[in-house]
This record gives structure tokens, sequence and C-alpha cells, in this order.
């Protein structure tokens, strides 16, 4: 369920008629609607109530400051998985006993910045990072709160590269390790052990996976307590998926979810930690373009857009397929045509999509990517010397450019010539 709908035959972001933004800001765009930010944390939040859990959004999805606001005025807590993300989410207002610090490769210096921030708990990867956290930890006079992040040997995901709970991942402590490296944990002064994490993946449209995953983590929860360790929290990560067209099977809904990890993990009795960041923001925006040529070649006809796979590189990357539709609402009967969306950059993959039914479209006719509200922006590069692409927020009828588009003397700020190239 999202906010944009077609009215009166345009397309329009909650109240405000998309073709009115782009008068504003221009294409291409990211549009992000309140409504379904706050519509997919309230259903994903009431699924788990009466658990002890807390909802910490996967900044990563989605590092638009005012996105963040917006959840963070919902109560939303942040999975963040860098320094800068963990700045972000401080500025964005979500306090640091909302924040858990995930990721494989944390710098010490970023490991400083968490604890002196004081973020709920940090995720710890490895051997080497739990010895790099106590020595901070300690060095600062405080215990770091700790889960051990276990690679349950249970990989899944809409594709290979979203993949994180195999063994072959880099992800995580291996499951035969993870006992030893969590008493290892729970013996060292700095760090104050708390319990596991897991992470299996990313579009997971299929609720088995996670059932395994969270059942392995169960039983090592037990084995640890067995052996006298004090487990209090399981954070079970992100990785449920959502509709990226009307074709594709519904993905489990929030409340099943729910009730699988009701049915695995509650009786352990810990808080619950949950990192969804597709799931709240994947549907709560779109990127608008237009149409620069058409082309005709004997075989094909390219629709070639203004966005490049440097404004969303989902398809190029991971084959992913996002649903393309017109502002201007195609009449019902209308004929269509099969063509290509691509994008301008010199690439041969920056396709968008291959032998798409669309309405006919034209020089100058604009086109909405659905469902690109997670890993759209945060994965926008400037490649070919392309500007950033600019961001939007919906609210009922207002709308606000919450990220302008940089100009040439931003995109080309921070560099300069060296002094024996500049006479
Ligand atoms: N927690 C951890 C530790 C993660 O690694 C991730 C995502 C999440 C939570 C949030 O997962 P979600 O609920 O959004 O599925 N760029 C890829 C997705 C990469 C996901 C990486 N980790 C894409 O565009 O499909």
């Amino acid at each position: 369920m999202h906010h944009f709908l077609y009215r009166n035959g345009t397309l329009h972001a909650e109240d405000v008629p998309v073709s009115r933004i782009i008068e504003a800001v221009g294409t291409p765009c990211y549009i992000y609607a309140t409504e379904t930010l706050v519509r997919h944390y309230r259903i994903f939040a009431e699924a788990f109530r009466g658990l002890d859990a807390r909802i910490h959004f996967a900044v990563k999805a989605n590092a638009s400051l005012a996105v963040l606001r917006t959840l963070a005025q919902q109560g939303c807590g942040a999975d963040v998985v860098s320094g800068g993300e963990l700045q972000l989410s401080l500025q964005a207002g979500i306090p640091a006993e909302r924040i858990v610090f995930s990721g494989v490769g944390k710098t010490e210096e970023e490991l400083e910045l968490a604890l002196k921030a004081g973020v709920y708990q940090i995720n710890v990867e490895s051997l080497p990072e739990l010895g790099a956290l106590d020595t901070v930890a300690r060095h600062l006079g405080v215990r770091a709160p700790v889960a051990v992040r276990v690679n349950p040997d249970i990989g899944a995901g809409g594709h290979e590269k979203i993949t994180t709970g195999n063994r072959e991942n880099k992800f995580g402590i291996e499951w035969n390790m993870a006992t030893q490296v969590c008493h290892h944990a729970a013996s060292l002064p700095g760090i104050d052990f708390k319990g596991l994490a897991v992470h299996i993946g990313s579009q997971i449209t299929d609720l088995a996976p996670f059932r395994a995953a969270f059942s392995r983590i169960v039983a090592l929860t037990r084995i640890l307590r067995a052996e006298g360790l004090d487990i209090s929290r399981l954070d079970l990560g992100g990785g449920l998926g959502i509709p990226y067209k009307d074709a594709d099977t519904a993905p489990p809904l929030p409340a099943d979810y729910a009730s699988m990890v009701r049915d695995t993990v509650s009786g352990t009795g810990c808080t619950l930690l949950l990192e969804p960041g597709r799931l709240i923001a994947g549907n709560a925006g779109i990127l608008v373009s237009r149409v620069v040529y058409v082309k005709d070649s004997q075989t094909r006809t390219f629709i070639i857009l203004d966005a490049g796979m440097n404004d969303l590189i989902r398809p190029a990357m991971y084959d992913a397929r996002h649903a393309i539709i017109p502002l201007a609402e195609p009449e019902a009967g209308s004929a269509g045509q099969t063509c290509d969306v691509v994008g301008p950059v010199c690439e041969s993959s920056d396709i968008f999509a291959r032998d798409v039914m669309l309405p006919p479209l034209q020089t100058g006719d604009r086109i909405a990517f659905l469902s690109a509200g997670a890993y759209g922006a945060v994965m926008a590069s400037q490649y070919n010397t392309r500007p950033l692409v600019p961001e939007v927020l919906v609210k009922g009828d207002r709308f606000a450019i919450t990220r302008r588009r940089p100009s040439f003397q931003d995109m080309t700020a921070l560099e300069s010539i060296p002094d024996w190239l500049s006479s």
C-alpha cells in the first residue's frame, strides 16, 4: 500500500500532483510520501505489540534527514552501519539509546564515536573487532553494550548479492565459533555482553528461512545460557521483502512475520531488536524521470530517460525490476508499445527494463519508477559527472525539497588541482 496514485488522470504523491513538484525541482528526482512511511512503520510496530520489541530503521535503506526525522517522530530507532549514519541519525533526532551500530568493518574511530554517543548496542562481527572495541571502551572508561552477530549458515534474499547469512558471506561469526566468541566477549572487561544478532539477507519473500535462522539462534541462546552466559537481547535484523510489481507474489505481511517471531523467539524472554529498512521506505518513494528521446531501431524501441543507473542502480546491480508508470494516466484500453527503458549513462548495463509494455511515450513525457524509496537515492553516485538526484518529501498537500540538486560548482567543490599542474 502506498500513496502514489492517479487522481483526475494525473499521478499524485499524497495530495500533490507530481507534475507540480517537477515544475519546482525538475527531473530526475526522488519523492517520498510521509503517509506511507508512517503507515509502514506503524503497521510493523503494531504487529509486535505486546512483545518487548524495539524497531530500528535500517538507515542504509534511506538516509534522507527528513525521512529519518519523520520516523524519529514516530518513536522509531535506527540501525546504522557507519559513523556518518550514526551522526545523521542523531541529527535527525533519534536518541543514542535508540541506535544500534551494525557492520562488518567498523573502525576504531567509529567505535569511539558510538561509545561516546552512548548507543544502545554495537553488533560485533569478528574477534579482531571485539578486541578493538574492548580496547577503545577501556580507554574511555566504559563498557560497550554488545551483541555478537552470528552467521547461521542460512542464506536467503532476492538476489545472490543481497544474501548475507551463508557461511561463504563475510558477515557474522561463523556458526562453529559462535559459543567460543560469546564466552570470550563476556570475559572482556570493556565488553558488556548482551546477546546475539542475526541478519540473513534482504528482499526475502518467504518466512521459512527466517524461521530456520531464528530457531538456530534460540537453540544457541539455550546452550549459552546453560553454559552460564546471560543473554537478554536478540537482534533479528531486517530483510522482509516488499512487492515491486503487481504481478509479484505478495510477500508475508508484517503480522505473519511477527507471529513467526512470536512462535520461534518470544519464549526466550529476551528484548527483541528488529531492523527493517526496505519494508518501511521501499514503497514510500518514487523516482521521477523525463523521456529525453525515443529511439527506434529495426528490432527495438529505446525509451531514453534523463535518469540513469547512477540515480537508481538496483536494476543494473541486482537485476531488480521496478514498475514504471507514466505521470499521465493512460486511457483504459489504450494501445501499448513494447520497449526498452534505458538511461543516458555510457554503460550497456544502464537499462531499467527490457521488453516492457508501456503506453506510447514521446520526448518530454514523464514517468515514475515505483518502489524506489529504499536503496535508491542512498546508492546514487555522480558517475558520468551527473549531479546527485534531489529529494522531496510530501506531507498531505505540502511538499519540500529536502535535498537540492547540486550545482556544477557543488559537484567539484572538493577537488583541487596540484600546484605542479596549475600554471
Ligand atoms: N540489518 C542489517 C544488518 C542489514 O545488513 C540490512 C540490509 C538490514 C538490516 C535492512 O534490510 P532490509 O530490511 O532493508 O531488507 N542494496 C540492496 C539491499 C542491501 C541490504 C543490505 N543489508 C538492494 O537494493 O536490494
